[in-house]
């Protein structure tokens, strides 16, 4: 079955054509990043008008990369939540367009059960993935979400943990942002971290480790510290002298910090559950220094997509809805997209 997926959730305009839920024939990723990066943000105006303009060319260049006659397409899938709603809007009644002038399946997908799928597909033709068997747990950790759920298929998942304020990566971007490091920060302050000092400040963890927070995280103290109350958390070496407040010490210290955060939390997770595999999804799941600390767990399986499949795409839709369409599961031209999504709240007994 070939599927054409759509993404527009947030600031990537994307298109790609899998087969069979699992082989990529295509995945065009256009990204608004310099558009919005002289506001050090992702501004929702700017975000929908550039995803009408591309929308169009950027679904006929998959097609087209994929050598795929629109008539040859099965059925086309588009994320309808959560996100930017005047993105999100784009996409999906792109696809539901496209459907109904074909007259083939439609389907409307969640964006975050969309990067759990992402390790399923294979990158590039004949390629081979470590496929994780369900139950696992999900860590997914982006620019809007950070989340650690236990996945029992492509479409059940339950929420153990959230963040309580800041995602991981808002709180990647803000420090970035604050300094001048550059935009979106996740990808520059992994960089710079990699010739920092971890050890130069030791910024607080967050106080939410027990009782019923016990797989939630924060990250707005961690902001705090970091971009109001450097100083206070300056070390000094050996000789007593302070480490230099430098954006490769700031940027090594605050990384290591904010995926401390994550990895406590995680590990609860995995301590209660008795569940040993991590799906890793969400542009933080990119970051290396979280890659390394998980992969150097001898007692755990984690699998992180290749960084490509790590945000924002087309192919983990085109996947997904796959899934969806071999269980009979098609969404009516009617859906709508939302910007929330209730299910990823975690519920408090
Ligand atoms: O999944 P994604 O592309 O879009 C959302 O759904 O939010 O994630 C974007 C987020 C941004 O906050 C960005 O700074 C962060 O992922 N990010 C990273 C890295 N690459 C992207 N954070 C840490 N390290 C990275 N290497
Ligand atoms: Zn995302």
């Amino acid at each position: 079955m070939t599927i054409l997926g759509i993404e527009s959730s947030c600031d990537e305009c994307a298109a790609a054509v899998v087969i069979d839920g699992k082989e990529i024939l295509s995945n065009v990723v256009a990204t608004q990043i310099p558009f919005h990066a002289i506001y050090d943000g992702v501004v929702p105006e700017i975000a929908s008008r550039k995803h009408t303009e591309w929308i169009s060319q950027v679904a006929g260049e998959a097609l087209g990369k994929a050598g795929i006659n629109p008539s040859l397409v099965d059925g086309v899938a588009a994320t309808a939540k959560p996100g930017l709603l005047g993105s999100l809007l784009v996409g999906l009644s792109f696809a539901k367009a496209f459907a109904w002038s074909l007259n083939i399946p439609f389907i409307g997908t969640d964006h975050m059960l969309s990067h759990l799928y992402a390790p399923r597909l294979c990158p590039a033709r004949g390629s081979v993935q470590d496929v994780p068997d369900y139950p696992f747990l999900g860590l997914l950790v982006s620019g809007g979400h950070t989340i650690i759920c236990k996945v029992s298929d492509f479409d059940q998942v339950s929420v153990l943990g959230t963040t309580i304020d800041d995602a991981v990566g808002e709180a990647f971007d803000k420090v970035s942002k604050h300094y001048g490091f550059g935009y979106p920060g996740g990808a520059y302050i992994d960089k710079l971290a990699v010739s920092g000092n971890t050890e130069a400040f030791s910024f607080p963890m967050p106080n939410l480790h027990k009782g019923e927070h016990r797989y939630d995280v924060s990250y707005s103290g961690l902001k705090t510290a970091v971009i109001n109350q450097l100083d206070q958390f300056r070390r000094r070496d050996k000789n007593g002298n302070p480490y230099a407040a430098s954006p490769e010490n700031i940027a090594a210290s605050f990384q290591k910090t904010a995926v401390d955060i994550l990895l406590r939390a995680l590990l609860h997770a995995v301590e209660d559950t008795g569940l040993t595999t991590i799906v890793a999804g969400g542009g933080v799941a990119a970051n290396s220094y979280l890659r390394k600390c998980l992969s150097e767990r001898k007692d755990l399986r984690c699998i992180f997509p290749p960084p490509d499949l790590c945000g924002d795409n087309g192919a983990m839709v085109a996947g997904i809805g796959y899934q969806y369409l071999v269980k009979g599961v098609t969404s009516p031209l009617t859906l709508t997209a939302s910007s929330r999504v209730t299910e990823f709240k975690r519920r408090y007994p």
